[in-house]
């Protein structure tokens, strides 16, 4: 038996990204879960005869804000679809000077500022405590930067990502307090989500595609709306490039996870329920 198989690449688009272009033998199809109702039915199809699943985060029309998704059922049926590593893309805040709107971080840490979700799959029965310390998986960053690289996109390597609860910005001691702590990019739904992936043996990279400067800069209050418009519908072009070039990469017959997350529960400290 051959210890290699095609991936399946979820794809998770946030704020302006509710399709992908060039999908063939595309079908929206309704993925039930026991979690409940994800943001939207599932879209299958292939791109470059690679397997691809997408959900818009948001659901179609932007309908659900960040704290309302039902994280664990997107990430559930993405699981339940086939799906082996995902791939989610989102609008981000910038706190770092040297982010300018347009740029493309693929980031490596989060700090989790959330605090009105669920967030994990073991909460009644067995406990599971999975190791997030390096939470998103580093051949998926590789592969993102080398297709960033092709497209000549604007990109950073590495960031720290400060998840807040929203739906309201920050106030400005937050936005400062934020930076003084090296995070380089805010927004509101990558936690619990990346935490979740990892709890379902998933791979997971978070693409953050910055649309402003936070209220810590001195132009922010400059900033029109029209403006970060433009720049969140200029980035979901490029983002759309950027899974063009990143999916053949991806789809690439594969082993194990060199970084293990496909195996993330084998290391968790796991208490099975009492009999
Ligand atoms: N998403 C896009 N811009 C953001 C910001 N400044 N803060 C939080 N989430 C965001």
């Amino acid at each position: 038996m051959s210890d290699t198989f095609e991936p399946v690449i979820g794809l998770i688009g946030g704020s302006g990204l509710y399709d992908i272009d060039g999908l063939e033998d595309r079908q929206w199809k309704r993925v039930e879960s026991p979690w409940g109702e994800a943001s939207d039915e599932l879209l299958f199809g292939r791109l470059d005869g690679v397997r691809c699943v997408f959900l818009p985060r948001h659901g179609r029309g932007h309908r659900v804000p960040p704290s309302a998704l039902n994280y664990r059922a997107n990430i559930d049926v993405l699981k339940r679809a086939g799906v082996t590593e995902i791939l989610s893309l989102s609008a981000v805040g910038s706190l770092n000077g040297d982010l300018e709107p347009g740029r493309f971080v693929i980031v490596d840490q989060f700090i989790d500022r959330t605090f009105a979700r669920q967030k994990s799959f073991f909460e009644t029965g067995c406990v599971a405590h999975v190791s997030v310390a390096h939470p998103v998986c580093p051949r998926l960053g590789d592969a993102v930067e080398e297709a960033a690289r092709q497209i000549e996109l604007p990109y950073k390597r590495g960031g720290t990502y400060l998840v807040m609860e929203g739906p309201q910005f920050s106030t400005k001691a937050e936005s400062e307090l934020y930076r003084a702590w090296g995070c380089d990019v805010i927004g509101m739904t990558n936690m619990p989500e990346a935490k979740l992936a990892r709890e379902a043996e998933l791979c997971y990279a978070t693409v953050a595609m910055v649309t402003d400067f936070d209220c810590w800069h001195p132009g922010h209050d400059a900033v029109t709306v029209d403006a970060v418009v433009k720049v969140m519908l200029a980035n979901a072009d490029r983002a759309k490039q950027l899974v063009k070039a990143v999916i053949p990469m991806l789809g690439k017959p594969r082993g194990a996870c060199p970084a293990g997350c496909d195996r993330a529960l084998e290391h968790a400290i796991v208490t099975a329920p009492e009999k």
